[in-house]
């Protein structure tokens, strides 16, 4: 990633057709999400009654959607919990092959209204912080997730940025 963004941005503003050539760094972003979705759960309320591939859903039902467990589902994913963001690469066999399997932003009618806008915010940043700060890993100990509506790292993440 650090290379990708060296290559494309290296100073100066992050344009749009800067983002579309951030073809790795977008791929990280997206395996960021599928590994650690910041809503690792959907929570609906069935408004009417239903059949969901095979299974009756009646109205009143609330059904938890498992973001997480989708996204680490073996049946679905190659080593499902290894960080493998090349799987990334081609939006378009990856869009065909995981529909409503990977739902970081939700899917269907009540998909996040910022979906777009956050990939653009998040490889705007990546580009400024990478090509700035070399980072490691500060936290001491292992790092421990837990959940609510959120998903976040217990006790926080700490990180040491030096100058490049
Ligand atoms: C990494 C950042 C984000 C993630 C992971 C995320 C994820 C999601 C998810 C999973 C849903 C579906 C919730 C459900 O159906 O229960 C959702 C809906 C929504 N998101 Fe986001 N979101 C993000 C950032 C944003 C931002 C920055 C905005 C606005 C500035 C936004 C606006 C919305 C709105 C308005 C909805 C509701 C859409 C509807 O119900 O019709 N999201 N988001």
């Amino acid at each position: 990633m650090r290379a990708e963004i060296d290559a494309v941005v290296p100073s100066g503003d992050v344009s749009a057709e800067d983002i579309d050539k951030q073809r790795l760094t977008r791929a990280v972003f997206y395996e960021a999400m599928r590994l650690y979705p910041p809503a690792p759960q959907m929570v609906c309320d069935c408004v009417a009654d239903a059949n969901v591939a095979g299974i009756e859903v009646k109205k009143g039902m609330t059904i938890t959607i498992p973001i997480y467990a989708l996204h680490r589902n073996p049946n679905f994913w190659d080593q499902p919990n290894a960080f493998i963001p090349k799987r990334f690469l081609d939006p378009e066999i990856f869009a065909k092959q995981n529909r409503f399997r990977y739902l970081p932003f939700g899917g269907g009618a009540r998909v996040c209204l910022r979906q777009a806008f956050v990939m653009v915010e998040v490889v705007t940043m990546l580009a400024q912080i990478v090509r700035t700060f070399t980072i490691k890993d500060a936290t001491e100990g292992e790092i421990e997730f837990e959940t609510g509506a959120a998903l976040r790292a217990k006790g926080g993440i700490f990180l040491k940025f030096s100058q490049r």
